[in-house]
């Protein structure tokens, strides 16, 4: 009979396993649609005898629906396992082993930069800035070094021209900051930099390298002020129980001028190799501002004195770390700087 006929081909079609939720879209509209079997079943009622209708049409009816149970539950059943799948593709194994991210770690002179650039921001001190190439002006003459002075024979210099050259020592910093002061304001700084002279380098010369200067400048700070600062440096960079010895020396920016000592950390002042026996090691240079200079750079040495004082970054590192050999700190091998971390 075509009724039970076409319920058994609907029963069938919607049951196809090879349905995806595509074909079973045009497998609704084949049988629900407009043109489809059961509309025109319907159609074909009004040919039939009154009393049959009403059985008529509770069947076709019946099957109406039929079809539309068995889309509904076809398309949830597809929609579902369309959602499984996707899952399972995009599963995440949670047991396995992360990529490992590479990151990086701070150069040993910046580390020992930022370290006393940190203490001497706790004593009120600014960080300034110099210029890597700086005039001859500032890097000497303004420092008490007039042209044809012997001291320049200690630092030998690149020159950019006539005027200009790679700066050989922070100490450029202090003419600019105590002309820019106008000769009539405090100076409380530091000025971590590169700087460069013309060595040949070799396990203990690098023609780049690193210094950080400090410039006091007020008017009643001594040297018993440098004493006690660098000694409050000397023992955040060097441990708690050292202990500083001044020598005098001889910088021409500075009278009187005076090297520093710290006490060997190795052998606590015994003696050892790293000492050479002495019992104490030398970290830097120092002394009061000289008159010249503070004249030079516009502050009257009547009035105002000052204290600087600077110290080879580079020196620090090797005693520090024991690193034997300077060039290895511009080698930019980061098995040295993973040490650092
Ligand atoms: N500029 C000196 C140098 O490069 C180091 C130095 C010594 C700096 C004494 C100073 C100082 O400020 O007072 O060797």
């Amino acid at each position: 009979m075509e009724l039970e006929e076409l319920r058994k081909k609907i029963s069938d079609d919607f049951n196809d396993m090879k349905l995806n939720l595509q074909t079973l879209s045009e497998l609704r509209s084949q049988y629900l649609g407009k043109k489809g079997p059961i509309n025109s079943l319907l159609s074909e009622m009004k040919n039939l005898p009154n009393e049959e209708k009403p059985k008529f049409g509770e069947k076709v009816n019946a099957l109406r629906n039929l079809a539309t149970k068995l889309f509904d539950e076809k398309k949830q059943e597809l929609e579902r396992k369309a959602v499984e799948e996707k899952l399972k593709k995009e599963a995440v194994d949670v047991t396995l082993p992360g990529k490992e991210m590479n990151t990086g770690s701070i150069h040993v002179l910046n580390k020992i930069v930022e370290e006393i650039e940190d203490l001497f921001i706790g004593m009120g001190y600014k960080v300034q800035d110099g210029v890597e190439v700086e005039k001859d002006l500032y890097n000497f003459q303004l420092l008490n070094i007039p042209e044809n002075h012997p001291a320049r024979a200690m630092q030998d210099t690149f020159y950019v021209d006539k005027e200009r050259l790679l700066r050989t020592q922070t100490s450029a910093v202090q003419a600019h900051k105590m002309l820019e002061s106008g000769g009539n304001k405090d100076i409380k700084i530091i000025c971590p930099g590169r700087t460069y002279r013309r060595d040949d380098d070799d396990a203990t010369h690098s023609h780049e390298f690193t210094q950080m200067e400090g410039l006091v400048v007020n008017k009643d700070v001594t040297m018993a002020d440098l004493k006690g600062t660098l000694n409050i440096m000397a023992k955040r960079l060097f441990g708690e129980d050292r202990e500083i010895r001044l020598r005098p020396s001889y910088f021409p920016f500075t009278e009187p001028s005076i090297e520093v000592d710290v006490s060997c950390f190795k052998c606590h002042g015994k003696g050892c190799a790293l000492c050479k026996g002495t019992g104490w090691i030398e970290i830097l240079g120092a002394g009061m501002v000289n008159n010249n200079v503070l004249r030079m750079c516009g502050y009257d040495p009547d009035v105002y004195q000052g204290f600087a004082f600077g110290v080879g970054i580079e020196r620090i590192a090797m005693l520090k770390y024991g690193i034997d050999d300077i060039r290895t700190l511009y080698s930019n091998d980061l098995r040295q700087n993973k040490q650092f971390k």
